[in-house]
């Protein structure tokens, strides 16, 4: 049997994409396995589904006042530990400084739920929606890209896809489309990656 790519998923909230990486794992869609779920919020909900699907998992909260280089030190110490052939932002919160990033070049991957160079940061979906209201575009998008430096959601694409709006549609209609796309593309991307590394 091939051996299977090492995935370390960050998560910050619910982990509805760690959940897709998960499945994905289990049924063989990609020949990956997830080593472990670190996340930076000690109550996300993705915890519990690790924990379910038997990963080990890590809380790594910020410490008040903590330098950010400091935290992302002992961030990538535990992760290093985890031996990753990969390490897959799925709703990671927080920018990564290159104290972490320099540990892991070409190897950390993120998901963002707008197209290059569009929404960067958070509530991209809230923001996409109210920017389509108000006839500023007529698409959004969802993009995986690899994460070179501290720059905002921007790296070399790996993946992207347009979505588009539907006229009359509420808002938590579009976020479940849009969510379903993001759990498509984001195992898509992860199949074609750890085939790759594997040739
Ligand atoms: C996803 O929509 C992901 O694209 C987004 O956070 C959500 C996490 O959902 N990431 C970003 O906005 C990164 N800037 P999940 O916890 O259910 O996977």
């Amino acid at each position: 049997m091939d051996k299977l790519s090492r995935l370390v998923v960050l998560i910050s909230g619910n982990g509805s994409n760690l959940q897709a990486i998960l499945d994905a794992c289990q049924t063989g869609r990609v020949s990956a396995q997830v080593v472990g779920v670190v996340s930076n919020q000690a109550l996300a909900y993705g915890l519990v589904r690790a924990k379910q699907a038997g990963v080990e998992t890590m809380i790594l909260e910020r410490t008040r006042g903590q330098e950010r280089n400091t935290y992302d030190a002992i961030l990538a110490d535990k992760i290093t530990a985890l031996n990753p052939d990969w390490v897959i932002l799925a709703g990671w919160m927080r920018i990564l400084t290159m104290e972490f990033l320099g540990r892991f070049p070409n190897r950390v991957v993120n998901l963002h739920p707008a197209l290059p160079g569009t929404f960067a940061g958070t509530h991209a979906i809230e923001r996409s929606f109210v920017a389509w209201q108000n006839g500023e575009i007529d698409h959004t998008g969802v993009m995986v890209h690899l994460v070179p430096d501290e720059g905002v959601d921007v790296g070399p694409v790996l993946a992207k896809e347009e979505i588009s709006f539907i006229e009359g549609e509420p808002l938590e209609q579009f976020e479940q489309r849009l969510h379903e796309l993001e759990h498509r593309l984001l195992i898509e991307t992860i199949q074609a990656l750890t085939s790759r590394s594997k040739e």
